[in-house]
């Protein structure tokens, strides 16, 4: 049969692929901001979308937080949470996306007073509705946030038990800065006794990056780390991690906000050197794309080959946290994408 012809671009922003890095309180487009303000009789200061885009600006972590978090004070019904949930899930599905973990911040509303089981409630319908709809799968990963305490973040734990069944595993995002993963040990290890997979964020170039990371691995023993590149500066780190089979939910474009090389040659040494390194998107309408886009940012600025595009999208689904029988269905899946795609090797070739 003739191979399927497609340029590479395609090839990268198509192939079927999981996502494991997304926070959906991140992926608040300008247009939607607009149309859930005027249905909650919210009276904003921008009145188009391109004048909310222009507030999508900033330099670090600190400041994309300041400008990302204020943007949760127009959801407040479970509405609201299923619009946000949906049009994510459109898009990712459209950019290859089979499989989605996807991270929630509860506190940025249960802090304002929404319940729990409002956002909660809206994401679930989300996902059941596009499953159906476009035949993505999904599931929830929560986040605590950092800096609003061990406290807080063992009452939201505590919170989220009703809605076990729909949750995966729990997360540590928001400002590093003076939060290290040390400080949530025990929120960490009760939430794993609860059934839930562990995953921590560790920011890239941090202050103490490489201290976060060890402590992410060896003191919470975490499943995954979210970002963590920094760990190509410490080769012992490193060989440990490769060898317990820890995924790197990496994020090129969220990267070229603060590093101009989008961490690029880490990444790729890492995942020549065997690292389970997946690309993500992390908060697309702030850093510029969604997850085909990064991988297509990613395969253009380090020349990555297919079979280099192929490795990171097998890895998406091997360090995810599916059943390994889905996995390997999602695995299967994608080989046969890439079958299709690709043009047999004639005898004189295979004699090579
Ligand atoms: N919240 C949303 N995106 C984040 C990121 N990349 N790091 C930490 N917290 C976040
Ligand atoms: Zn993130």
């Amino acid at each position: 049969m003739q191979p399927l012809i497609i340029d590479d671009a395609t090839f990268a922003r198509e192939i079927p692929k999981a996502e494991l890095h997304l926070h959906i309180d991140g992926t608040l487009e300008p247009e939607l901001k607009l149309v859930i303000a005027e249905r909650n009789g919210i009276k904003l200061e921008q009145t188009t979308a391109d004048e909310i885009r222009e507030t999508y600006k900033f330099h670090d972590l600190e400041s994309f937080l300041n400008v990302h978090y204020p943007n949760m004070d127009v959801l407040w019904t479970e509405q609201d949470y299923f619009d946000l949930c949906s049009a994510y899930l459109r898009r990712a599905a459209a950019q290859g996306v089979r499989h989605v973990e996807i991270f929630f911040d509860p506190q940025l509303h249960t802090s304002r007073g929404v319940p729990f089981s409002t956002f909660v409630s809206g994401y679930r319908r989300a996902i059941i509705t596009a499953e159906r709809e476009f035949g993505i799968h999904a599931a929830l990963v929560m986040c605590f946030l950092r800096d609003h305490g061990v406290k807080y973040a063992m009452a939201t734990l505590m919170e989220s038990l009703p809605y076990k069944e729909w949750i995966l595993g729990v997360g540590l995002d928001s400002n590093e800065q003076d939060h290290p993963p040390i400080d949530f040990k025990d929120v960490m290890a009760r939430a794993r006794a609860e059934g839930y997979m562990v995953t921590v964020h560790c920011d890239i170039d941090q202050v103490n990056s490489i201290e976060h990371i060890r402590q992410a691995l060896m003191e919470l023993e975490v499943d995954r780390i979210d970002h963590g590149t920094n760990i190509v500066e410490d080769d012992e780190l490193l060989e440990i991690a490769i060898s317990r089979g820890i995924g790197f939910t990496t994020c090129p474009l969220s990267n070229s906000q603060v590093n101009p090389g989008m961490k690029a040659g880490e990444i790729v040494a890492m995942l020549d050197r065997g690292a389970l390194i997946s690309v993500n998107s992390d908060d697309p309408p702030y850093f510029g794309g969604y997850v085909g886009d990064n991988y297509v940012a990613l395969q253009e600025y380090a020349g990555l080959d297919r079979d280099q595009v192929v490795k990171i999208a097998r890895n998406s689904f091997l360090s995810s946290w599916l059943p390994t029988h889905l996995r390997d269905s999602y695995v299967a899946e994608l080989e046969a994408w890439v079958a299709e795609r690709t043009p047999a090797a004639t005898s004189a070739e295979e004699a090579l």
